[in-house]
């Protein structure tokens, strides 16, 4: 298949739309970036190469309905859910696990129900959760390197022909919360879900930490 990425920008369940210029470059830059890294980390990915500024080949996939979310610090929903401070720490990472369901709303659902619900087998999801906690590992390091705390981030996974379990979709400042290191600045799309300003310059500054 081929992706094509683009500054479209949705936020709220399509709720608030606008173009981010240049988003869907950037990207998709930083999706070329990150996912061969990933699979010399040993994390098998959908990514086969960059065609073009905005175009990525990748393999076909089965896409699993599931949204995989690790958070690092309490940050966003489950921020919001429990009531407690955004930035506080977690002892280990936390996983959830969303239905892919726009009409819904991705709802958080259980661990077992996409088991239950014959979207994958146990040992799909036992797969998907090990290969979540790895990409968060290899991600934290990375990103600490380049003055970044990934705060929490969404992963999706599709199975090959074959029965392989992948990652797939896209790993960038539209799926990740990414805070400066130092300053604690938002550099990510929290920028305009949040109508905090200073978006494209957002995307454009974790494009270049991640280039280096
Ligand atoms: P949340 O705190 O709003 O649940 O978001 C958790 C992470 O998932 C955050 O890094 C942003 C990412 N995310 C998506 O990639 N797509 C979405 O539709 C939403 C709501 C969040
Ligand atoms: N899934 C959200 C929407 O479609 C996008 C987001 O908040 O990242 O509105």
């Amino acid at each position: 298949y081929i992706v094509e990425y683009k500054d479209d920008a949705t936020a709220f369940n399509g709720v608030k739309k606008a173009q981010i210029l240049g988003k869907g470059a950037i990207n998709n830059a930083i999706t070329s970036r990150i996912f061969p890294m990933l699979e010399c980390e040993g994390v098998p990915t959908h990514f086969v190469g960059q065609l073009s500024e905005i175009e990525q080949l990748v393999k076909a996939v089965h896409m699993i309905p599931v949204e995989i979310i690790v958070r690092n610090l309490a940050a966003g929903s489950f921020a919001k859910r429990l009531g407690l401070k955004e930035g506080t720490p977690l002892k280990i990472p936390v996983l959830e696990h969303c239905y892919k369901s726009d009409v819904l709303g991705d709802p958080l659902i259980s661990r077992d129900a996409p088991v239950a619900l014959g979207w994958c087998s146990e040992d799909d999801l036992e797969t998907i959760r090990l290969l979540a906690l790895r990409v968060n590992s290899v991600l934290l390091h990375f990103f600490l390197e380049r003055g970044v705390r990934l705060v929490d981030f969404k992963l999706e996974f599709g199975k090959l022909a074959g029965g392989q379990v992948i990652l797939a979709d896209e790993i960038s400042p539209d799926t990740c919360r990414f805070w400066d290191a130092v300053t604690g600045e938002k550099l990510d799309k929290d920028r305009f879900r949040r109508d905090l300003g200073g978006v494209e310059e957002a995307y454009a500054d974790m494009l270049e930490r991640v280039s280096r």
